[in-house]
């Protein structure tokens, strides 16, 4: 196992009726704050009506950005720090799902930026200081509840970024389950792909003494295949509502990717669909994920698709190759059952931007990846998933 720095800050409330402490953990970071959020679902289903209660409560006072877009646009960050900066607001409220919660954090470390924030999408480093921010999440998913990333789309440009450091992780965050009941079928089964994704990411490193991370890796991910189905089932059984919000979390605030490096390779690839045709983020990760895992299968790495296939899907086999190849079998006809398509074209995409998206795709180092990946790599997967 590498060498790791622990650094997990952000204060968790999690269960029913957990607004209760937003309020005056509010208060502790200032008496004026940016409320951030989507595109009104948080109206649809009460949840602004208690958020804004619990702000009058303790005299804080607040101004609005609304209209968040999933995939968030520079544009609406901009929007965010200009408010900031007239309304002389001490934090930033994040309510809503990753597209919230990542613009808010951009606007948070803007306010202290004399450029353009896209320069900050665009370099980590010249996030120096940030507003800090508080979260209510609505929607089990990103994980940016838990951790320093934002991803933040140029749509003009075809670009979507991911940016952020230690500044930007949240201070504290609410997570009641109850507050996922209202997410659509899609919604959910997406964000599930997402939890799935950011954990094999974790999952499948060179490293081979993360022993303990590759266990929580594999909790991680019977816990989707588990209460999925309940959820399609059942969208308002709590219990299952809880697992997937905590999985969410879990799966990428650092507990599973201490002590080994990790490359985010089929993220890498899926921005660049994102940033092309603005597509829902777990949707391109399903696509993307099993054509994925059958390119990088090998004999050096039967040795970890083994590991997958018995203890995540309690296969067994002939051969290490075999079990290697029913577990991705399994992860195939798993999104399959949950609705989510598996072809790009299934979603209008075409090769057209296809040489682009892979030479941008590798300019985030994929050389560490579990299986190195070049620009010809990404593009061969890309074809695999047409
Ligand atoms: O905008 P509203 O009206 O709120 O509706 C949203 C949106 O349409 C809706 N929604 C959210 N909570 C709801 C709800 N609808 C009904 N009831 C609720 N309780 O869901 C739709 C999608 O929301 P969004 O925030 O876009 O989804 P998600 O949480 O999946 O976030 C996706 C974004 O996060 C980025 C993705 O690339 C994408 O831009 N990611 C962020 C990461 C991070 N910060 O660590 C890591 C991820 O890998 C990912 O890249
Ligand atoms: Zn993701």
């Amino acid at each position: 196992m590498q060498n790791f720095h622990y650094n997990i800050p952000t204060e968790v409330f999690f269960g029913r009726d957990e607004i209760k402490n937003l309020g005056v953990n509010l208060k502790k970071l200032g008496n004026r704050i940016l409320l951030v959020y989507g595109g009104g679902s948080i109206k649809k289903n009460g949840i602004y009506d208690a958020i804004t209660q619990e702000l009058k409560i303790n005299e804080i006072e607040f101004v609005e950005l609304s209209g968040v877009e999933p995939n968030p646009r520079i544009e609406s960050v901009r929007k965010g720090v200009e408010l900031c900066r007239q309304n002389n607001v001490e934090a930033v409220l994040a309510v809503g799902g990753g597209s919230t919660i990542d613009c808010a954090k951009i606007i948070a470390s803007g306010v202290y930026y004399a450029g353009d924030p896209w320069d900050q999408v665009l370099d980590e480093n010249k996030i120096v200081d940030a507003l800090p921010i508080a979260v209510v999440l609505t929607l089990a998913a990103t994980g940016s509840e838990m951790d320093g990333y934002a991803v933040i789309s140029d749509m003009d440009k075809h670009e979507k970024w991911s940016s952020g450091n230690d500044l930007t992780k949240p201070v504290f965050a609410i997570l009641d389950p109850e507050y996922t009941y209202s997410v659509s079928e899609k919604q959910t089964v997406s964000g599930i792909a997402d939890i799935m994704s950011h954990t094999f990411e974790c999952y499948f490193t060179r490293e081979r003494g993360a022993y303990l991370q590759s266990r929580i890796c594999e909790g991680i991910l019977q816990t989707c295949i588990t209460f999925a189905g309940v959820l399609i089932d059942n969208p308002q059984d709590y219990d299952a509502r809880a697992n997937i919000m905590w999985a969410s979390s879990l799966a990428i605030n650092g507990i599973c990717s201490y002590g080994q490096e990790v490359a985010w390779s089929v993220h890498a690839i899926e921005h660049e669909l994102s940033a092309f045709y603005d597509i829902t983020h777990g949707v391109g990760l399903a696509i993307l994920t099993p054509y994925w895992m059958e390119y990088v299968l090998n004999e050096d790495t039967t040795w970890r698709f083994k590991e997958y296939g018995k203890n995540v899907w309690n296969l067994d086999g002939e051969s290490d190759m075999e079990i290697s190849q029913k577990a991705i079998q399994k992860t195939r006809e798993f999104f399959i059952q949950l609705g989510l398509p598996t072809k790009l074209s299934e979603v209008g995409i075409d090769q057209s931007y296809f040489e682009e998206m892979s030479q941008k795709a590798v300019s985030l180092d994929l050389e560490n990846a579990f299986v190195p990946l070049t620009a010809k790599d990404v593009k061969n997967i890309l074809m695999m998933a047409l």
